[in-house]
């Protein structure tokens, strides 16, 4: 991952890593293909790939693992990978769909390995709480296992609030989760669970950091991304980066998925990363499992 940097001509953020707790490195920006099937989602791998994306955002529930592996792989075969590229470069996360037990996960884990054709998972993660304490512990158990017999480089979770990283930290895991993975953006910025995951080593990756394209037209983010001369996406992107965030914006669109990456050339001021943080109205794009029991 780490040569990426010297080989590549790019925006600077998509060669841009974090080292997560256990010290592996993880890429800054991935593309999220949630709701993406079939050509639209292997054209959408390809096109990040060829502007420079070095990591996608997959889940089991997301029946797209198969089209995001072969995309993957074809392009790492292609014309199109001048600078040699190998597996070890790109990186792939996926989710397990449902809590229901130490063995169901591992099969899951196998399962998309195999679906995927590349050998491993980059970060695995528990896609929510859902499923009650007990599960979640014998399935994050799972996720270890898989760890240190090499089928997933890193485990996280998704969805999770407080009470479950609590939860799961007074397990004394043999792993603390690297990630949490949370609908992040200026509209919903979740700060109990952000700081608890800064308090101890915990990465969070912001969800739907576009806030789905919902509030393209607010009088702030308008105004705030012609002060900047950026587009309201990247200004949300740029949001996010700052916070120290992974952030995973989706799209399908050629042009927005490499303008999306585009977001090098300003640095959003502190009173304006706090005007931003100002616009939170809880808003929930999708779903909000971080209350479950
Ligand atoms: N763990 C979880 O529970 C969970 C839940 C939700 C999402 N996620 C992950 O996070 C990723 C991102 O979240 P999301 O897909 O919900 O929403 P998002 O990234 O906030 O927004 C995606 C929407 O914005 C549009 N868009 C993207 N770039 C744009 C641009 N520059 N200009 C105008 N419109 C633009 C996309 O349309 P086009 O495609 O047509 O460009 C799409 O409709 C997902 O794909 C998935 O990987 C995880």
């Amino acid at each position: 991952m780490q040569r990426l940097q010297s080989t590549f001509k790019m925006p600077s953020i998509l060669a841009s890593t974090l080292p997560l707790n256990s010290g592996v490195i993880i890429p800054r920006l991935h593309l999220g293909v949630y709701m993406t099937s079939g050509r639209e989602c292997s054209s959408a791998v390809t096109y990040a790939l060829a502007a420079g994306y070095r990591a996608v955002d997959s889940a089991e529930w997301y029946a797209n693992e198969a089209e995001v592996g072969s995309a993957i792989n074809a392009f790492l075969a292609s014309v199109q990978n001048q600078a040699g590229l190998k597996r070890e470069d790109i990186w792939f996360t996926t989710k397990l769909k449902s809590n229901l037990s130490y063995d169901a996960t591992r099969k899951s884990i196998k399962q998309s390995i195999k679906k995927s054709g590349l050998g491993y998972i980059d970060l695995y993660l528990l896609h929510s709480p859902y499923g009650g304490k007990q599960k979640r512990l014998e399935c994050w158990r799972a996720v270890e296992d898989a760890v240190r017999e090499g089928e997933c480089r890193a485990g996280g979770v998704s969805n999770f609030g407080v009470k479950h990283l609590q939860e799961l930290l007074d397990s004394k895991p043999k792993l603390v989760p690297a990630i949490n993975q949370i609908e992040v953006h200026p509209f919903n910025t979740q700060s109990a669970i952000t700081s608890f995951c800064a308090q101890h080593n915990i990465v969070v990756e912001a969800y739907a950091p576009l806030a789905r394209s919902l509030r393209v037209n607010h009088p702030k983010i308008k105004e705030l991304s012609k002060k900047y001369s950026c587009t309201w996406a990247q200004l949300m992107v740029k949001w996010g980066l700052q916070k120290g965030y992974i952030v995973l914006p989706k799209s399908v669109n050629e042009q927005r998925i490499k303008s999306n990456a585009e977001v090098d050339g300003f640095e959003i001021t502190e009173d304006d990363m706090k005007v931003l943080d100002g616009l939170d109205e809880k808003l929930v794009t999708d779903w909000d499992p971080t209350d479950a029991d």
